[in-house]
C-alpha cells in the first residue's frame, strides 16, 4: 500500500504515468466515469479549504465512486480531543482513500503510520502540499510541453508557503531548472529548502526582492499569497500582505510566452485586470487539479483502466 505523503514520495517515472494519465483523462473522461464504482474517499480537513477539498470529491465523483468527510476540525472529534492516529483507524473502517488536511506539519505522515489504507497529504501546515504539486507539473507539462529548461519564478510568501516549498522539491529533479525566488527579506524560503534542497541539489538560484527586475527572463511566474493563517501577529501581516501586486503594466515586462500560475485562493497579489491576459493559467491550473487527482486516486488505489 502507498501513501502521497511528500512530493518525493514517487518517483520521477511513476510522476510521470500520474501525469500520462491524467492527460488521458482530460482526453477521455467517459473512459474513466466507472472506475471506481463501491469506492469511497474519505476527506478529512481540520483546516479550511475549496479547491483542495472540493477538488477531491469532484475527482472521485467523476471516478464514480463515492465521497464523506469533514470540513473543519470543529465538526470533528478532534473538538473532542481524538488523536489523528485514532480517527484514521476509524476512517480505515468506512473508506477506501483518505485525504487529510491539517495544520501541524506531518500530521498526514502520523495518520498514514496507523493507517490500513493510502493516505493523501491534502496540506500539512506550512510543510508539504504533495497534489498542489502534481497539478502544478501537470499545467507546466500541459502547457509548456515540458518539465525541464525552465526559468520559474516564485513569488510572494516563500516562507509559509507549502505549495512553493513542494513545487521546488519536485522541479529538483528536472534538468536546467533555474528558480528565482522573489520575496521580501521576511519572508525568503526557509533555509532547510535553500540548504537541503537547492544547494545540495546543485540548482542554480537567486533570491530577490523586486518583481520587475526578474519578469524579462522568466519561462514560468508562480504568484502565492500571504499566508495570513500562519502569521504569529496582525500587523507583520498588514505590513507584507500587499508587497506585490501583478497587474497589466508588470506583466508587460514578461515574454508572449511566460506563464502565470497561482494555487489560488487569490487575495491581492494579482490585479483581476490580469485575468484576461491569455498567460494567465491560473483558473485552467484549478481544471487539472481534477485530472491529476483522478489519476492520484486510481494509482494509489491500483484501479487499472484499458
Ligand atoms: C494553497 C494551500 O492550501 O496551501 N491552496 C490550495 O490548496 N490551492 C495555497 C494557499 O492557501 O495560499
Amino acid at each position: 500500500m502507498r501513501h502521497l505523503i511528500s512530493p518525493l514520495d514517487f518517483t520521477v517515472e511513476e510522476l510521470d504515468e500520474i501525469l500520462d494519465l491524467a492527460g488521458k483523462i482530460e482526453h477521455n473522461p467517459e473512459k474513466y466515469a466507472h472506475a471506481c464504482e463501491g469506492k469511497k474517499l474519505a476527506t478529512c480537513f481540520y483546516e479550511p479549504s475549496t479547491r483542495t477539498r472540493l477538488s477531491f470529491e469532484a475527482a472521485m465523483m467523476n471516478l464514480g465512486g463515492n465521497v464523506l468527510g469533514f470540513s473543519s476540525a470543529n465538526s470533528s472529534s478532534a473538538a473532542k480531543g481524538e488523536s489523528v492516529s485514532d480517527t484514521i483507524r476509524m476512517i480505515s473502517c468506512y473508506a477506501d482513500i483518505c485525504a487529510m488536511r491539517h495544520p501541524k506539519e506531518g500530521a498526514p505522515l502520523v495518520a498514514s503510520l496507523h493507517s490500513s489504507i493510502p493516505v493523501i497529504n491534502a496540506g500539512d501546515g506550512g510543510h508539504q502540499h504533495p497534489t498542489q504539486t502534481i497539478t502544478d507539473l501537470l499545467t507546466i507539462k500541459s502547457l509548456k510541453g515540458r518539465l525541464g529548461n525552465l526559468t520559474i519564478g516564485l513569488c510572494g510568501d516563500l516562507k509559509f508557503g507549502r505549495t512553493v516549498h513542494s513545487l521546488i522539491k519536485a522541479l529538483t529533479r528536472y534538468d536546467n531548472v533555474k528558480f528565482i525566488l522573489i520575496s521580501p527579506e521576511e519572508l525568503r524560503v526557509p533555509s532547510y529548502i535553500r540548504e537541503d534542497v537547492l544547494k545540495a541539489n546543485n540548482k542554480e538560484f537567486e533570491e530577490v526582492v523586486t518583481l520587475e527586475e526578474v519578469m524579462p527572463k522568466l519561462d514560468l511566474l508562480y504568484m502565492t499569497r500571504v499566508q495570513k493563517e500562519r502569521f504569529f501577529n496582525e500587523e507583520d501581516y498588514v505590513r507584507m500582505k500587499d508587497f506585490y501586486i501583478l497587474d497589466k503594466k508588470k506583466m508587460d515586462l514578461a515574454r508572449e510566452d511566460m506563464l502565470v500560475l497561482h494555487p489560488l485562493p487569490r487575495v491581492n497579489e494579482i490585479s483581476v485586470e490580469v485575468d484576461d491576459d491569455p498567460r494567465a493559467v491560473y483558473f485552467k491550473q484549478v481544471q487539472y487539479g481534477v485530472y491529476a487527482r483522478m489519476a492520484l486516486i486510481l494509482t494509489l488505489l491500483n484501479i487499472k483502466v484499458d
